[in-house]
Order: structure tokens, then C-alpha cells, then sequence
């Protein structure tokens, strides 16, 4: 029995349909646990700026710094993509990152066996499994570096700059070779470091931590040679540890390994134990409302939290579970639907997630 405080942080698009299947989920755990989960429903994105005027209220971190974890739905939308930039809804987003001092993003991208033929791959690249987790730098970078407008040699340009400190990199490689320990030992840098002095300062630093880790293998790659290699030979990657710019790309590139970017959820953490957690894909305004989701990203993101933010490893266990077998009985939302399985929308494939926690 246990007695969590989550913050539930909706968002925009597709966000509220998949954190309400979500919700059954987890309704499911605390049933078979006996456990207590403490929600509040702070505002962010496109829904905060609507409401408030901004795209991260105040309290809504204040709120987040109170709860033992928080789970996020998507933001954005096409609706708030005229919005000068310190005000657009993903600007909320990477600002509650920053609050919270999440620097490491953590993306497994694991391929399950029962959706081999969803992924646009072909089996002969497949055959060796995909088992791939990103640690992405989250509070640094391009994301976070000076940009602006000014006047060039040729007329008016806007610059954006992308600057790495050691301790930075330092932090958030640690995390990449912590996490590479625990799995197949290894650990692929990814950087430009034949053209940009921040990644030079990267893979020199990346280097020094990897003494601290002597049984981890080091590899350091180029991230165009990178892309590539997710393509060609995706089973040759363990843990891949990017910048943020880069690991928000290839993260997007290997999710599709897996068949569908709604499969894949994300953890973000610092120094502390309460983290982030969200799907890698976005708010899907095209489809919101139309119970066409895939809740799966957002079940798993829960899953994460169980484990890595409040310590229940045995429930996250249930879940992720819970989701193999519903995969294996067939049935897919419309993202992953291939002919012969069974369609379902967002809201019956988060049942019978549930359904497969009550009665495991
Ligand atoms: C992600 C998203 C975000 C990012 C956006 C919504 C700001 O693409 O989490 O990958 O770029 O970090
Ligand atoms: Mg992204």
C-alpha cells in the first residue's frame, strides 16, 4: 500500500484521450496493489495559454515541485503556431523541464515481436531485434542557447547557438554509462564533432567520464553516420547518448523501427527521483478527438514512472505486460492496424490494458 502524489499534465491535441486511458491504468494498478494515487490536473501548452496567458503557469510548477511525479499528455497545436516563441505551448514544455532540472531524457525503443510487420522495415533488418535506449541531453543546447534576430551581411537573419558546458555533457553521460551497465555494455556517443566545437568539448568530456565505467564500451559516432546506421543495423546500438537537437531527431528515426512513434513513452530525470513522463510523440491534432490514438506511449510512460520515480517495479512489470498481451491477442489501434488484426480505438485499447491488470 503506498500513497503517490501525481500531476497529471494534460495538454493539448491528443493529449486528454490518451492520459484518460492512462488513467484507467493506473485506476487498474491501484485496484491489484491496493495502492493510492493522488492526482491534480495542473495547465500547460496550448489549454494553459487559452486559459492563463501563458504556456507555464507558475503554479502549475509549483504544483509539479509538490508531487512525487508527473505524467504529460502533448502539447501544441496549430492553433497557438502563429504565437511569438516565449509563448507557443512547447515553450511550456522545455521550460517545466528546465524547472525541474530534468537533464537526462531516457527513450527506450524496443520492437516488439508481435509488430514486426507494422514497421515499414524490412524482417531482414529486423531479424536481430531492436532494443535501443536514448539518453538525451534535455536542459542544454541549441534548445536552451542564446537566439535572436539581427542584421547579417545580408540583410536581416536570426541565429539560434548551440553551447555545451562540461558539466553538462559530464551529467548526462553518467546517466547514459549507468544505464548502459545494467544492460549490454555499450554506449554510442553521437555528435558533429569533424565541424562543431561544442561537440568536440562533447566527445573529449564523454571520454573522461567513461573511465568511471570500465566495463562499457565506448563508441563515438557522427550523427549523419548515425542515421544511417539506425537504418541499415539497428541491433548494433545499445544505449545511444545524444545532444538534445540530435537526440530529438534520431529518436523520431528509430521510433519507427518499432512500427508506430505511439509505442514509444520517455522519462525524463535529474539529481532527484521525481521525474517527467510522456509518449516521444507529439499533440497528433489531426486525429485528437477522434478516439484514433495510441494510448500505448503514454501507459508506458506511467510504467516508467512506477519504476523510476515512485520504486514499484512490480507494478510496472504488470503493465508493460498487460500490453504484450493485448498486442499478442491481436488487437491495434489504427496507427499500427494491419490487415487480419483487430481494430480498436484509444479508449477500448486503454480497457483492455486495465482489464489485463485486474485479471493477471
Ligand atoms: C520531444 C518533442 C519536444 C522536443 C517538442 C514538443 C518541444 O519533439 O519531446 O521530442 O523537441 O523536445
Ligand atoms: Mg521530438
Amino acid at each position: 500500500m503506498a500513497n503517490h502524489k501525481i500531476a497529471i499534465l494534460r495538454g493539448d491535441g491528443i493529449g486528454a484521450e490518451i492520459m484518460d486511458a492512462t488513467i484507467g491504468v493506473l485506476d487498474a494498478v491501484c485496484i491489484r496493489f491496493k495502492h493510492k494515487f493522488d492526482y491534480t490536473f495542473p495547465l500547460i501548452g496550448g489549454e494553459a495559454v487559452d486559459n492563463e496567458g501563458v504556456p507555464l503557469p507558475q503554479e502549475t510548477v509549483d504544483v509539479c515541485k509538490k508531487s512525487d511525479a508527473v505524467l504529460l499528455g502533448a502539447v501544441g497545436g496549430p492553433k497557438w503556431d502563429s504565437l511569438a516563441s516565449h509563448i507557443r505551448p512547447e515553450k511550456g514544455l522545455l521550460s517545466l523541464r528546465s524547472a525541474l532540472g530534468l537533464y537526462a531524457n531516457i527513450r527506450p525503443i524496443v520492437l516488439y515481436d508481435d509488430l514486426k510487420n507494422a514497421s515499414p522495415l524490412k524482417n531482414e533488418i529486423l531479424k536481430n531485434g531492436v532494443d535501443i535506449t536514448f539518453v538525451r541531453e534535455l536542459t542544454g543546447g541549441i534548445y536552451f542557447g542564446t537566439r535572436g534576430y539581427r542584421d547579417g551581411t545580408l540583410g536581416q537573419e536570426a541565429y539560434d547557438t548551440e553551447a555545451y558546458s562540461v558539466k553538462e555533457v559530464e551529467r548526462v553521460a553518467r546517466v547514459a554509462f549507468q544505464i548502459a551497465e545494467g544492460r549490454r555494455g555499450k554506449v554510442t556517443s553521437v555528435d558533429k564533432a569533424n565541424v562543431l566545437e561544442s561537440s568536440r568539448l562533447w566527445r573529449a568530456t564523454v571520454a573522461r567520464v567513461a573511465k568511471d565505467f570500465p566495463k562499457v564500451e565506448l563508441e563515438n559516432m557522427y550523427v549523419d553516420n548515425a542515421a544511417m546506421q539506425l537504418i541499415k543495423n539497428p541491433s548494433k546500438f545499445d544505449v545511444i547518448l545524444t545532444s538534445n537537437m540530435f537526440g530529438d531527431i534520431l529518436s523520431d528515426e528509430a521510433a519507427m523501427l518499432t512500427g508506430s512513434i505511439g509505442l514509444l513513452p520517455s522519462g525524463s530525470v535529474g539529481d532527484g527521483k521525481r521525474g517527467l513522463y510522456e509518449p516521444i510523440h507529439g499533440s497528433a491534432p489531426d486525429i485528437a478527438g477522434k478516439d484514433a490514438a495510441n494510448p500505448i506511449a503514454t501507459v508506458l510512460a506511467a510504467a516508467m514512472m512506477l519504476s523510476t520515480s515512485l520504486g514499484l517495479h512490480e507494478e510496472t512489470g504488470y503493465i508493460e505486460s498487460a500490453v504484450r498481451k493485448v498486442l499478442a491477442k491481436g488487437y491495434r489501434t489504427p496507427d499500427i492496424y494491419t490487415a487480419g488484426t483487430k481494430k480498436v480505438g484509444c479508449e477500448k485499447m486503454g480497457e483492455l490494458i486495465a482489464l489485463n491488470i485486474l485479471n493477471a
